[in-house]
């Protein structure tokens, strides 16, 4: 795997991971890439390093440009493992003269690695780096997604080092935006965003609007995963901006999951009545769909309703999962419902409205609960629920939408 100079004496260094299927949860069906770039100056300058799996096929990178124990400084924008597993191997190789992060990062990699004698340079937001013909200018995106991150900007050539943030799980030989297939890029970022950064979205308003006060003449984002942006930068802002102030379109989802059937044609009379008002549907059985592929299609819907029988009192597994994923992303602006079959206790829709209300998802409904297997009266009172809320999601969006 080649390097590729991304700008003048700047180059991406890192690994692509073609077989990565699940990132701690989350489901990589496109792989990723673990992002490295190396800057070549008078302070040659390493940022962020990959999985410690990836450690040699980020190593023969590096030497097609330098031999790396010319490197001087390495930036360290992010410590989970994905980007500081190598570390403590390039430490040990470079023995560079500064180990640049934040306060953050300085705590987080005490606590990874528990290597105090390493060569701290904290540096805070505003703090510069003259690398000699350029300047690397630092911002502190705390809880973006981890205490420790940080953005890295070098004046000259206009390029943001963003760490995690527009990034995207998706392996490609290629290395910019516009070398590959836009709809694949923004899917794969909304899920990202979805799965990765969803609870932070009044963090992610604030760092838009400090980037803009800052006035950075970005001419690349160059995330942690997945391709550079060059081309569309603004396609990926305007999306930022868009799912951090959590809009919502005409769309529904009927999310569910099902033991003998009764709950599943609940959910396609559900759907049925949904789609009859004209909004957008999607009808997700969780037997089939993975949780942070549900969660892709949770960003732009209004409405939620969930379905379960009820088992051993309470809830298919797969929905607890689900719900208990759902609820650490903190998913807002939505209204829901539920419906599901029992068959002697039926605590299931009373702990799906629960669930919903835990996550201030406003229960718009008391639910449709059929004793074993559904009448053609009950699917009816499913279709009912579906029409009102399908109305209620058209009523709830600005005129012209
Ligand atoms: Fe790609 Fe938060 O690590």
């Amino acid at each position: 795997m080649s390097t590729t100079e991304i700008a003048k004496g700047i180059y991406w260094v890192g690994a692509i991971d073609w077989d990565v299927r699940d990132f701690h949860g989350y489901s990589t069906y496109q792989g990723t890439t673990y992002n490295a770039f190396l800057i070549v100056d008078d302070k040659i300058t390493l940022f962020d390093t990959v999985k410690s799996s990836h450690k040699d096929e980020m190593l023969r990178n590096l030497k097609k440009v330098v031999d790396p124990e010319k490197i001087d400084y390495i930036v360290v924008n992010h410590v989970e493992m994905d980007h500081s597993g190598s570390l403590p191997a390039l430490m040990e190789l470079i023995k560079p003269e500064k180990l640049i992060c934040s306060p953050m990062g300085h705590k987080a990699i005490l606590d990874h690695f528990h290597r105090p004698d390493w060569p701290f340079e904290v540096v805070k937001t505003g703090s510069e780096i003259s690398l000699g013909k350029r300047t690397i200018q630092f911002l502190e995106t705390r809880m973006l997604h981890w205490p420790d991150s940080m953005f890295s900007y070098i004046k000259e050539d206009g390029i943001l080092f963003s760490s995690d943030a527009f990034g995207q799980h998706y392996a490609t030989s290629e290395r910019f935006d516009d070398e590959v297939d836009m709809a694949e890029v923004m899917h794969q970022s909304a899920k990202y965003y979805a799965n990765i950064l969803y609870l932070y979205a009044p963090l992610i308003k604030k760092l838009l609007a400090t980037v803009a006060e800052m006035n950075l003449d970005i001419k690349m984002i160059a995330p942690d995963h997945g391709v550079i942006w060059r081309s569309h930068m603004g396609r990926i802002i305007e999306a930022y901006d868009r799912w951090s102030r959590n809009e919502a379109g005409k769309k529904a989802l009927v999310i569910y999951d099902s033991m003998w059937h009764s709950t599943e044609e609940m959910a396609h009379a559900v759907e049925e009545g949904l789609r009859e008002t004209g909004v957008s549907t999607r009808l997700i059985n969780l037997k089939v769909n993975h949780r942070s592929d549900v969660m892709t299609e949770v960003l732009g819907a209004k409405a939620v309703v969930l379905g379960s029988p009820t088992l051993n009192n309470g809830l298919l597994p797969r929905m607890a999962g689900f719900l208990m994923y759902m609820r650490g992303l903190k998913p807002t602006n939505k209204f829901g419902a539920s419906f599901g079959s029992f068959g002697w206790s039926g605590e299931a829709v009373g702990l799906m409205n629960a669930a919903l209300e835990d996550m201030k998802i406003e229960v718009i409904e008391e639910g449709v609960k059929v004793k074993y297997v559904p009448t053609e009266d009950h699917l009816e009172q499913c279709r009912e629920m579906g029409r009102r809320i399908g109305k209620r999601v058209l009523d709830s969006l600005p005129a012209e939408a």
